[in-house]
């Protein structure tokens, strides 16, 4: 248990990294609350045009909760690994360095699923993909591919995620819960929209 406990604190801190604050400052983008929806994930820097940044914010999103669940699932096996990468998710969403105003979570969301179960995990990035080719809106996309993550769970064979995907997938509603209100008023805008 105190491990288990050790790899919580872990994944919180590592997750609480913002990719989104480190490279608006990298790349001296100015303020992300200021832009587009306030958010601090890829979508939004996205927003400010700078393509680079966006990509790299993604990857490190995405590859603080993969690499916090590997580390832990190689140290102390796959219950480590799914409380690490499940708190480092929080950490996104509620950092303690930004006054726990955080992102959606949804890079780490579909990094952490690569860690933890890679079928489901690609799955989800196809499905992300797909929704956002179609629909132009990277909210939409998220939401949709948080809903059907535990179908893919389930048809590929990936059942020990179940408990773990579910919370996961409450969680992205709710940080979605300004973009669902947009969505239902028809005012979200599109990937390349300011
Ligand atoms: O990953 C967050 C995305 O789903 C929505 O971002 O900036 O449009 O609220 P944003």
């Amino acid at each position: 248990l105190f491990l288990l406990l050790v790899w919580a604190v872990a994944g919180y801190l590592i997750g609480s990294v913002s990719g989104g604050m480190a490279m608006s400052r990298v790349f001296g983008l100015g303020n992300l609350r200021e832009i587009g929806s306030g958010n601090i994930g890829a979508t939004n820097v996205l927003r400010t045009g700078n393509k680079s940044a966006a990509a790299a914010t993604l990857l490190i999103d995405a590859a603080k909760g993969a690499l916090v669940a590997l580390l832990a699932w190689a140290i102390s096996g796959e219950d480590a690994a799914q409380v690490a990468g499940f708190m480092a998710f929080l950490g996104h969403c509620y950092p303690i360095w930004l006054g726990f105003k955080g992102g959606k979570g949804v890079a780490t969301f579909l990094g952490l699923l690569l860690a933890l179960a890679w079928p489901v995990g690609l799955a989800c990035c196809a499905t992300w993909l797909a929704v956002a080719a179609a629909t132009r809106i990277s909210s939409f996309a998220a939401i949709f591919t948080a809903a059907v993550s535990t179908i893919w769970m389930v048809f590929l064979g990936q059942s020990q995620m179940l408990g773990v995907g579910i919370l996961l997938t409450l969680l992205v509603f709710w940080r979605h819960r300004e973009n669902i209100a947009r969505l239902r008023a028809g005012t979200e805008p599109r990937i390349g929209q300011k």
